[in-house]
Formats: C-alpha cells, sequence, structure tokens
C-alpha cells in the first residue's frame, strides 16, 4: 500500500479480511476482490500473509497486504492507520480471524483444560475483533460500511433447546468465545445504525480447514460465498439483528 498522504485512495469499494493467509479468511478475500473491491488482505504471520497476496494479486485482484494480529494493540493500531491514509474509508471489514482453542488430535475433558485457553481464545476471537472494528469506527462510517463478524452454529443458544448430543469439553472456549461474538454483533448493530453501518454475525457452515484438520464437508469456496454475500448485500437487504448462516436469518 502507499505512505501517508492518501496518495493511493481507490476509486473502488474496500475490504480488509482478517486471519487471510489461509482458509477462510484468503478465499472470502479472493471473491471480493473478484467483485471488482480494493482488499487488504492481513495475517498475523508476514511472510505468509504476503504470499498469499501474492498469490491473490496474481489473479489480477487488487489485493495489498498489511501484517495485523488481532491481539496486538499496537498492530490494531497502525492497520488502522494505514486504512486512514491510504483507502479513506473501509466498506466491508471481515473479522475472520480465530482460533478453536482445541488442540490438534488431542480431545482434552474437562479437568485437563487450561483457563489459559479460555483467556486466549476470548482474546482472539472476540477481544481482538472488537478492538479492531474499534479502531476501525472512523473509516467504517466514512463509507457507510459492513462489519462482517465471522461465527459459528455450535455457538447458538438454539442448539440448546431440545437435547442434541453434547459437545466435548474442550470446546467451551471457543463455543462460549463465539456466543460473545454474537452478543457483541447485536449490541454494535444497534449502536452503529445510526450511522449508516450495518453489523452482521455470519456462519459459514463445517467448511474444511486447517482449524478442523479438514474434516468440514463443505468447499472454502462454499463457506466463503456464505460470508461474501452479507458482506456485500446492500444494507436494507440484510436480515436486522440476525444470525445468518447460508439460508439467510435464523435462530440465535
Ligand atoms: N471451518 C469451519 O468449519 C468454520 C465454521 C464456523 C466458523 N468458522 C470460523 O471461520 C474463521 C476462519 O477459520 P478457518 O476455518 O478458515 O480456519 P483457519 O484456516 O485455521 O484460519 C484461521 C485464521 O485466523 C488466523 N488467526 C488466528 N489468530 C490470529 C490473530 N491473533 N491475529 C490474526 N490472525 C489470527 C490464523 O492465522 P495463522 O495461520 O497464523 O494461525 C488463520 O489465518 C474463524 O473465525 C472460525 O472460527 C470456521
Amino acid at each position: 500500500m502507499t505512505g501517508p498522504g492518501g496518495a493511493d485512495r481507490t476509486p473502488r469499494p474496500t475490504a480488509l479480511v482478517t486471519g487471510a493467509n489461509k482458509g477462510l479468511g484468503k478465499e472470502v478475500s479472493r471473491q471480493l476482490a473478484a467483485r471488482g473491491m480494493s482488499v487488504l488482505l492481513t495475517a498475523r504471520d508476514e511472510e505468509r500473509g504476503r504470499a498469499a497476496a501474492a498469490e491473490l494479486a496474481a489473479e489480477g485482484g487488487d489485493i495489498r497486504f498489511a501484517r495485523l494480529d488481532v491481539t496486538e494493540e499496537k498492530s490494531v493500531r497502525s492497520v488502522a492507520e494505514l486504512v486512514g491514509e491510504s483507502f479513506g474509508r473501509l466498506d466491508v471489514l471481515v473479522n475472520n480471524a480465530g482460533v478453536s482453542g482445541v488442540v490438534r488430535g488431542e480431545r482434552r475433558s474437562l479437568h485437563e483444560m487450561s483457563v489459559e485457553t479460555l483467556r486466549s481464545t476470548l482474546e482472539t476471537n472476540v477481544v481482538g475483533a472488537f478492538a479492531l472494528t474499534q479502531a476501525l469506527l472512523p473509516a467504517l462510517r466514512t463509507a457507510g460500511g459492513r462489519v462482517v463478524n465471522v461465527t459459528s452454529a455450535l455457538a447458538t443458544f438454539a442448539r440448546t433447546t431440545g437435547r442434541g448430543p453434547a459437545l466435548p469439553a474442550d470446546l467451551i472456549p471457543y463455543c462460549a468465545s463465539k456466543a460473545a461474538l454474537n452478543m457483541t454483533s447485536v449490541l454494535l448493530a444497534d449502536q452503529l445504525r445510526e450511522w449508516g453501518v450495518t453489523v452482521c454475525a455470519v456462519s459459514p457452515g463445517y467448511v474444511a480447514t486447517d482449524m478442523n484438520n479438514f474434516t468440514g464437508p463443505k468447499t472454502v469456496q462454499e463457506g466463503a460465498r456464505t460470508i461474501v454475500r452479507f458482506a456485500t448485500l446492500a444494507p436494507d437487504e440484510l436480515p436486522d439483528r440476525a444470525f445468518i448462516t447460508e439460508e439467510g436469518a435464523a435462530p440465535w
């Protein structure tokens, strides 16, 4: 991206995607760029993020890279400054970065789980998304933008009605963090409505990515399509205060 002074204020609509070096974030970046947006692909690992951005840029999209760890205050601040200087506004923010809090290949019982895992999962999945959204409010307000928080159907209270199979104990951090993200989305939507900024929580479905050791039945293309659809829907078509799946609004 260009430096200070706003020399590169793109005429295209603009988007920022977090955790976009792989998985859903990378594919969402690809699909948003294919719709003609200038996309700031961000990742906490500089090398892997740059490689992903270069790969997508080679396909012809306007994709730029910036390093962003959503749990680092300084990193959040500097990306918000970069967006202000280079884009001047932000049409779409996709808070996609997330961790599962689960140790790959090991199921932990309630007694074995570390409290630190709950803390760090909330820090990334909730605090990180909130801090970034807050830092980007001026740019979102200028654009009358959209915030999409990527959430999970595992975290809906609707699944607590009836007596389905219990989830494993080590999913408590993940589900608790996404439930908190859901409520954050509703309250932010209420706060930002008067600025013309719309907020939604979108669940992509169970998608084959690194997060679940590629066990999900859906492809990243399918999962990303749901996120992109609601990231780009006209504000008056967006279900208000809704938990959104590929079918549209669903019970919280
Ligand atoms: N896959 C599914 O079935 C599914 C279902 C519902 C919701 N989701 C949600 O979809 C989102 C994307 O997940 P995914 O399935 O694509 O998994 P993934 O391939 O593991 O991607 C997660 C991304 O988040 C990044 N990340 C983690 N902590 C970060 C931090 N502190 N700062 C910045 N980036 C960070 C990861 O970076 P590193 O590569 O550096 O670790 C990675 O790029 C997550 O929010 C997830 O909860 C996924």
